[in-house]
């Protein structure tokens, strides 16, 4: 069958390299894609969210799969446009519906559909700006940290977590009244703070049957020892040491099948993957958030443990035939460490010469913000190179990333030297 996967990430360059491994694929296409997939697939200039472009390119090359890798066409409605089209109706797309993409691209929409289901979370409450006092009242109720999250899609951005009760407030309003993320802050969700570690908890689903993959731990801040900014994630470690059977076991009986039972009663048609951000509070998991994508870097570290042939994976989801699939997770551990941009996530240059890729050779360089100019490999985007390696132990995986990563070179690179240090 001829693949089309949406993005340009590192997430989009492991699907890639997945994919590209099964005798099922005749022609592989990314749009836009980057360094890496251009290396395996054909790129196609066209933007995530240019719907009349994909259906264009879809016809063109004859595509039977469409895996959509970012948030945005999912919540935007790439998987009803094309059940909307009779010219591209058969066509299988992997990812939610737009009415089951809420679940990302409205945090309240989540919440709410959380408490429905009697799925663990922090308590909240949602307010508006004709509710900013009551807002206000509600944070005086609470304990520090206050945990504030802009109701939409805010680029990773939306939530704030401050320690002062009155800074909470300013917050608030210059969210809710001087809509500090847009229309993304038109509501805002404000919730109890949950003190604890987190992990990502990812699932596959047809709409009926699930399967569960490998958990990750993403390290999101800048600087090492967990401090700075938050970033799209430095770094992934697979499997997550502190999450036993007995833990998983609560996770997949409190909070994946409420999950996917929940989807089905409320008619939130849903074929793709469910990335569940956890946090272990004492012994007991609690869903941070709920995205309707693949998490990156996440995958490239999820990805590679993955034995099964992605394709018979992916079309069985199409075809509501994931209970005739067997998962194989590869015993080995993966680490990923994230090369970043100098200044990212604050303003950073690009077109930066990147050299050295071709000489990582245990390890696999999955490119996230790298392009092809002429031929050479340049630097395109805050993140860079997600450098995945395996390991008996996470700590081999992480030494081994960590050696590959010293062969790569490009004006103010720059990556986390602590990756793994909290477990
Ligand atoms: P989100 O975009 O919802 O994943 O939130 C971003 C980050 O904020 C999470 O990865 C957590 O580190 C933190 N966070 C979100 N909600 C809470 C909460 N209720 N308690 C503690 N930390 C939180
Ligand atoms: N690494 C976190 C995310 O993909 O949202």
């Amino acid at each position: 069958m001829n693949i089309l996967i949406l993005g340009s990430g590192g997430r989009e360059h492991t699907f890639a390299w997945k994919i590209a491994q099964s005798d099922q694929c005749k022609q592989l296409y990314v749009a836009p894609g980057n360094s890496g997939t251009a290396q395996i697939a054909t790129n196609v200039a066209i933007s995530v969210t240019d719907f009349e472009a994909i259906k264009a390119l879809v016809l063109e090359k004859r595509i039977d799969m469409v895996v959509v890798g970012p948030e945005d066409p999912l919540v935007k409605g790439v998987h009803d446009y094309f059940l909307n089209d009779e010219a591209i109706k058969h066509v299988s797309v992997i990812g939610p519906q737009k009415a089951a993409a809420e679940l990302e691209g409205s945090k309240e929409f989540a919440k709410e559909f959380l408490y429905r289901h009697n799925i663990p979370t922090a308590a909240y409450e949602s307010f508006t700006k004709d509710t900013v006092e009551k807002g206000y009242a509600f944070l005086e109720t609470l304990q520090p940290p206050y945990v504030l999250k802009a109701d939409g899609l805010a680029a990773g951005k939306g939530v704030v977590i401050l320690n002062d009760l009155e800074e909470a407030k300013t917050e608030l309003k210059s969210m809710l009244v001087d809509a500090k993320f847009g229309v993304a802050s038109t509501k805002v969700v404000i919730e109890e703070f949950l003190d604890g570690i987190e992990l990502s908890c990812f699932v596959l689903t047809d709409g009926k049957n699930y399967k569960i993959l490998p958990t990750a731990k993403d390290y999101k801040r800048i600087g090492e020892g967990d401090t700075g900014l938050n970033t799209g994630g430095m770094g992934a470690v697979s499997p997550v040491p502190f999450a036993t059977d007995e833990f998983l076991e609560k996770i997949e009986n409190r909070i994946v099948k409420p999950t996917v039972e929940g989807l089905k009663n409320d008619n939130l048609p849903y074929v793709g993957f469910i990335f569940i951000g956890l946090i272990k509070v004492g012994d007991d998991p609690k869903v941070i958030e709920y995205n309707v994508r693949m998490g990156d870097p996440e995958t490239e570290v999820v990805f590679p443990r993955l034995k099964n042939d992605l394709v018979e994976v992916l079309q069985a989801m199409a075809n509501e035939t994931l209970d005739n699939i067997d998962i194989e997770i590869d015993d080995r551990a993966a680490t990923t460490i994230m090369v970043v941009s100098g200044g990212y996530p604050e303003a950073y240059e690009k077109g930066k010469e990147i050299t050295g890729v071709d000489r990582i050779t245990d390890a696999i360089p999955f490119h996230a913000g790298a392009q092809l100019k002429d031929d050479k490999i340049v630097t395109s985007g805050g993140r860079v190179i997600a450098v995945t390696a395996y390991g008996d132990t996470y700590q081999e995986a992480i030494k081994k990333s960590y050696q590959n990563i010293e062969k790569l070179h490009f004006d103010k690179m720059y990556y986390r030297k602590d990756i793994g240090f909290d477990l």
